[in-house]
C-alpha cells in the first residue's frame, strides 16, 4: 500500500535528501549548450527549494516555479528573491489548470515523487500545462519500479511509453548527475504534438 507523502513535513522537519542546494548537473549542461527563445515562459512544477528553478531564470527566461509545500516555497523565496523573473507560487501540477499554458515545462524528481498509480493524470496534466507545440525537458530517474518510494524508479520504455501518445521524443541521453545519483537519472527532450 502506497502511502502518500507529506511533503511539507518533510521540508519542516528538514529531511529532504533529494535537496542538493544547487541545480542539476544536467541541466546546468544542457542550458550551456541549447539556445531556446528567449521569449519561453518556463514552467518547473515541484521546485521544492527552487534551485533548478533559479538556472532557467538567471539563463534569462521568465520563469514560474510550482510546489504543494509553502515550507519549501518559503524557503526558496528566501534564496532567490533577488530574480525579478522567478515567480513562486503554491499549486498541484496534477489538479490544477494553467490560466496560459508555457512554452516549456522542466521537471526534475516530481515524476519519481509521485505514487506509480498517478502516473496517467501526470502525462495528462503535462498536456494541459503545454501550449501545442511547446516543450518537456526532464531529467528522470532510471531504475526499476518498487512499491517503496520516493522516488520511484521507472524505466526508460515505460517513461516514453507514458509521454508518447501526446509527444514526439526528439532525444534522451545520460546527463552528468549528482555524484550519488550517477548511471540512475536519464534526461528526456520532448516535444508536444499539434
Ligand atoms: C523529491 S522532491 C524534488 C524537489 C525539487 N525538484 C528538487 O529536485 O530539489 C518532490 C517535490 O515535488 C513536490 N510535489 C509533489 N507532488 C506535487 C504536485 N502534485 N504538484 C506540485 N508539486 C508537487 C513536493 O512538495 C516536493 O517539493
Amino acid at each position: 500500500m502506497i502511502q502518500e507523502t507529506d511533503w511539507d513535513g518533510r521540508y519542516r522537519q528538514e529531511d529532504t535528501p533529494w535537496d542538493k542546494g544547487e541545480p542539476a548537473p544536467g541541466l546546468v549542461d544542457w542550458l550551456k549548450k541549447n539556445q531556446l527563445d528567449p521569449r519561453s515562459r518556463v514552467l518547473v512544477p515541484g521546485c521544492g527549494r527552487g534551485h533548478d528553478a533559479s538556472a532557467w531564470a538567471k539563463a534569462g527566461f521568465e520563469t514560474t516555479a510550482m510546489d504543494l509545500s509553502d515550507r519549501a516555497l518559503n524557503d526558496a523565496r528566501e534564496s532567490y528573491d533577488s530574480l525579478p523573473n522567478l515567480a513562486f507560487c503554491p499549486g498541484d501540477f496534477l489538479h490544477e489548470q494553467p490560466k496560459d499554458p508555457y512554452d516549456l515545462v522542466f521537471e526534475h524528481t516530481l515524476f519519481c515523487a509521485i505514487a506509480p498509480d498517478s502516473r496517467e493524470t501526470y502525462a495528462s496534466s503535462l498536456v494541459r500545462w503545454l501550449r501545442p507545440g511547446g516543450h518537456f525537458l526532464a531529467i528522470h530517474f532510471v531504475f526499476p519500479l518498487s512499491e517503496q518510494g520516493p522516488p520511484y524508479g521507472a524505466d526508460r520504455e515505460e517513461i516514453i511509453r507514458r509521454f508518447e501518445p501526446n509527444f514526439q521524443l526528439l532525444e534522451d541521453w545520460s546527463p552528468r548527475s549528482f555524484k550519488e545519483r550517477q548511471s540512475e537519472e536519464r534526461m528526456f527532450w520532448w516535444q508536444k504534438k499539434p
